[in-house]
This record gives C-alpha cells, sequence and structure tokens, in this order.
C-alpha cells in the first residue's frame, strides 16, 4: 500500500560541508524556448524560484549557459541576498552558439571565464559547488579531463569554489577526477527509463558521494511507460509524483533537481515525491529500466 507524507520529502545530504534537502529544484526551465533568451513570463520565473525556497529547498542547480546568463540572473534578482541554507549549484564546461547548441568550453581560459561569469551573473564571492560538465548533447564520451578538473581545482585553491563535481560523465572520468582531487557528486542522466549508472550510484553510495540525476522526469520528453502508469494509479499519483519517488527511494546519495517553469508542479512535485511506494511497486518499476 503506498502512502502520501507531507514534510520536504528525502530528508538532507551533505555535499563536502554544505547540508542541502534531497529534494532540489532544477532551474534549467526558467530560461526561454531552447533553454535561450528570456522566459515569457518573467515574474512567474521568480516567484517558483522564492516558492522553491518557502518550501524549504535549499538546493537549487543552474548554468550560466541556461539564457545564457538569463538563469543565474533571475536566480539573483529572486533571492539575493541569499539565506546562508541555501546552496546554488552550477556547471560549466559548455557554452551556447547562436543556434541554440551546447559546443564544449572547457579549455582552462574557457572555463576561468565562465566561473568569473558565474560569479558576477548570481553575485557571490565564491560558488558554492561547480560541476564539470564533460561530452555532449549525445551523452557522456571517452575524453581526457585532467586539464580542465585541474584547472577548476586551480580555482577551488584560491577560493573562488567551494567544492568540485563532474556532470555527464563516464564511470571512467568519474574516477580520473576522483585521483585528482576529492568531488561530492556526480550530475548525470538518469532516471526509472535511463538507468545506465546504476553500479556508479552503487559506488558513490560507498564513497559518500551524491549522484544528481538530470532529466529524473525524461526532461525533455516526459517518461511514459505502462508499467509507471499503472503504478501511479494504483497509487492515486501521478506518474511524475512515482519517478521521483523512485528516485528517493532507489539510494540515500541521490538529490532531486527536477526542473519547472510552474510553481503549482514545483508543489505537486514536492508533495508526489514523498510517496512511499511498495515492494511491489518497485519490482513493477524496476521493469521498466530493465
Ligand atoms: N548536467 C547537465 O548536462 C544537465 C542537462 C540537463 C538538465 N540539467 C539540470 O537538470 C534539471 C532537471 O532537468 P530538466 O528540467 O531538463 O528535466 P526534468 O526535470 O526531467 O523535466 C522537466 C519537465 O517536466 C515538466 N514538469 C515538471 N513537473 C511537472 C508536473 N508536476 N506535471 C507536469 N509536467 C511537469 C516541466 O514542465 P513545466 O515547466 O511545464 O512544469 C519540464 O518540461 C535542469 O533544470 C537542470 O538544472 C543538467
Amino acid at each position: 500500500m503506498s502512502t502520501f507524507t507531507t514534510a520536504l520529502p528525502g530528508g538532507t545530504w551533505t555535499l563536502g560541508d554544505l547540508t542541502v534537502t534531497r529534494f532540489g529544484y532544477g532551474a534549467m526551465q526558467l530560461a526561454g524556448p531552447g533553454v535561450m533568451g528570456p522566459p515569457a513570463d518573467r515574474d512567474g520565473a521568480l516567484g517558483v524560484l522564492r516558492e522553491a525556497v518557502d518550501l524549504g529547498i535549499t538546493h537549487i542547480d543552474t548554468s550560466d549557459a541556461y539564457g545564457p546568463r538569463v538563469t543565474n540572473e533571475l536566480i539573483r534578482e529572486a533571492l539575493h541576498p541569499y539565506p546562508g541554507s541555501l546552496h546554488v549549484v552550477t556547471k560549466v564546461g559548455a557554452h551556447r552558439d547562436e543556434q541554440g547548441g551546447w559546443p564544449p568550453a572547457r579549455r582552462p581560459e574557457e572555463l576561468r571565464r565562465a566561473v568569473r561569469d558565474n560569479l558576477d551573473t548570481l553575485g557571490v564571492e565564491a560558488l558554492d559547488l561547480v560541476n564539470l560538465r564533460l561530452g555532449n548533447a549525445n551523452g557522456p564520451q571517452a575524453e581526457p579531463l585532467a586539464e580542465a578538473f585541474e584547472t577548476l581545482v586551480e580555482l577551488q585553491g584560491q577560493g573562488l569554489v567551494r567544492h568540485l563535481g563532474v556532470s555527464n560523465a563516464t564511470a571512467e572520468q568519474v574516477a580520473e577526477a576522483r585521483a585528482i582531487a576529492p568531488i561530492v557528486c556526480v550530475q548525470n542522466m538518469y532516471n526509472l527509463a535511463h538507468r545506465h549508472d546504476d553500479e556508479l550510484i552503487d559506488t558513490l553510495a560507498d564513497g559518500g558521494i551524491a549522484y544528481v540525476p538530470f532529466f529524473p522526469l525524461g526532461g525533455f520528453s516526459p517518461l511514459q511507460s505502462s508499467a509507471l502508469s499503472a503504478v501511479a494509479a494504483r497509487s492515486s499519483a501521478t506518474p511524475m509524483s512515482v519517478a521521483l519517488a523512485w528516485l528517493l527511494q532507489r539510494s540515500p546519495n541521490i538529490l532531486l533537481i527536477p526542473g519547472t517553469s510552474s510553481a503549482a508542479h514545483l508543489r505537486e512535485n514536492v508533495v508526489g515525491a514523498g510517496l512511499r511506494l511498495s515492494d511491489d511497486d518497485l519490482v513493477e518499476l524496476d521493469k521498466i529500466g530493465g
């Protein structure tokens, strides 16, 4: 039997010395179509960010590439000066071209500039956590990361960055980064239907490192599956709720950053993620990624 809980679900996790709620918020959807330009409803976007903080969320995921600059500027306008409990996590390693593409920008000078840009647009003296975004839109690619990651370690040494992570990374790249410097999270694509990182999640959990799935709801193509619909129907819940609740139950090191441009969806997701899935539900949902 599945039941709902009402508090912010999942409790907290510690990223280095930063305590965050496991239920976080991904800000990418706040920019305009194709993650380019300003939102159609600027006040609505500011309202979503304030709602996130009012709900008790202390982890917001962003990037200066969203818009570009748009999402960071909205975060600053809505929330600066930031509450001490709030941690804004950003990423560097790709920029935007005129067609809205995400070409890599991982040369040392590009990374130094990206960190400076994030500091400026967010209006802070140090970034809480910076993920080095690897690979491309097709996913992680086998490529060396040492030069790029060492550049971020250098910026961390200068006090501009508190903690480091990697994103869109293979298990080998995660190991390579960890051999250079401590990381506190890995942000990769993962959801009920895309479970390539199952082994990596367990390895990271053993090392006390967070795993932060992007596209937890399927991203630009919402998750659809008959098993998901069946579990949702018998739990009187939405498929989104089941997808988020499943992630929270999958492993304690999983942090949620579902994206939405709607305050109503945000509230719905907070409640929905508190769904307690039964063992039977989990067995049925396991078939989706199998
Ligand atoms: N590291 C990387 O390379 C990378 C890549 C992509 C994303 N990210 C991060 O991951 C975060 C999450 O990814 P995402 O936002 O792309 O995808 P997502 O969280 O899987 O899904 C977002 C989509 O779900 C919809 N949605 C959310 N709640 C809903 C609800 N209750 N009912 C109906 N629809 C709902 C949103 O539409 P509405 O706006 O209408 O609610 C939006 O279209 C991003 O915000 C970003 O911070 C990182």
